[in-house]
């Protein structure tokens, strides 16, 4: 039995997740604000923590509780769209910089003294990150940056012998996404995601992208020219 930390365990990816790791005999510790998915079920193994990850008081003080941790999934994340980049919406932009970057270095803080040796984290970013789509400057920007750190923490972690994995999903049906008004091709259910990301960490993956029709079909777009990817995205956007 491993002992697993979750964020954004309250609805969606996470909530699954939670749902995948106990399926399997573990241990898990759930964290968010709205309670009520994880109080309704009400498990033995299972630890609901409330606490907004935006609050370093809080974060910190959350971790302070927890036991060793074996894996630690980060996977809180908002997402808000900027409809008129001319007219910039800092405050939008710092509210999601916010939750999905900087909360992740109040977690980092509190949750890394719990990782030991062969412990596993996974950062959730997005293949989102992989281009640049029309009004995602604020949610782009905040997992393009996400997918560094777990890049670079990787590095640093290897002499502690803590795994570093960055998980990239395509788009997953979940609250977070009821709110989108275009198109989501190789729409998947969150179960779906939960096993992609479950065998990704079983497998010790350091970059877990699903579905892989759709995230492949980004990275090759990924490597086309620039001005080429541009006409691409206008003609997407309109
Ligand atoms: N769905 C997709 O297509 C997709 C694709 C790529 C990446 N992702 C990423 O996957 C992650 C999970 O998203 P989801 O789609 O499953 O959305 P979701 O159902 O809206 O879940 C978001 C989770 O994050 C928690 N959360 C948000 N802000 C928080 C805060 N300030 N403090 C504590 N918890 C907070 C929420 O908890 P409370 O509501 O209880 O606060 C909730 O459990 C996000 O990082 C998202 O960016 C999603």
């Amino acid at each position: 039995m491993k002992t697993i930390v979750i964020t954004g365990a309250t609805s969606g990816i996470g909530l699954a997740l939670v749902k995948a790791y106990l399926s399997e005999g573990h241990q898990v510790f759930a964290c968010g604000r709205n309670m009520a998915s994880l109080d309704a079920l009400a498990h033995t193994r299972l630890t609901p923590l409330s606490f907004d990850i935006g609050d370093k008081q809080a974060v910190l003080a959350a971790c302070s509780q927890l036991p060793a941790i074996d894996i630690a999934i980060l996977n809180a994340g908002s997402c808000e769209y900027i409809d008129d980049a001319k007219h910039f919406d800092s405050a939008l932009f710092e509210r999601v910089i916010h939750t999905n970057l900087i909360a992740l270095g109040y977690c980092l803080e509190g949750l890394l003294p719990k990782l030991g040796k062969h412990s596993q984290l996974s950062l959730m970013g997005s293949s989102a990150s992989y281009l640049p789509f029309s009004r995602a400057q604020a949610y782009g920007s905040s997992k393009a940056a996400v997918g560094y750190l777990a890049r670079s923490l990787a590095l640093d972690l290897k002499a502690h012998h803590i795994e570093v994995s960055v998980i990239c999903p395509g788009f997953v049906k979940t609250p977070l996404t009821d709110k989108n008004d275009f198109a989501m091709p190789m729409l998947i259910t969150s179960e779906e995601a939960a096993q992609y990301i479950y065998k990704g960490i079983n497998k010790h993956k350091k970059e877990i992208h699903f579905p892989y029709k759709f995230t492949l079909l980004l990275k090759l777009l990924a490597m086309l020219p620039n001005w080429c990817w541009e006409k691409l995205a206008m003609r997407m956007s309109t």
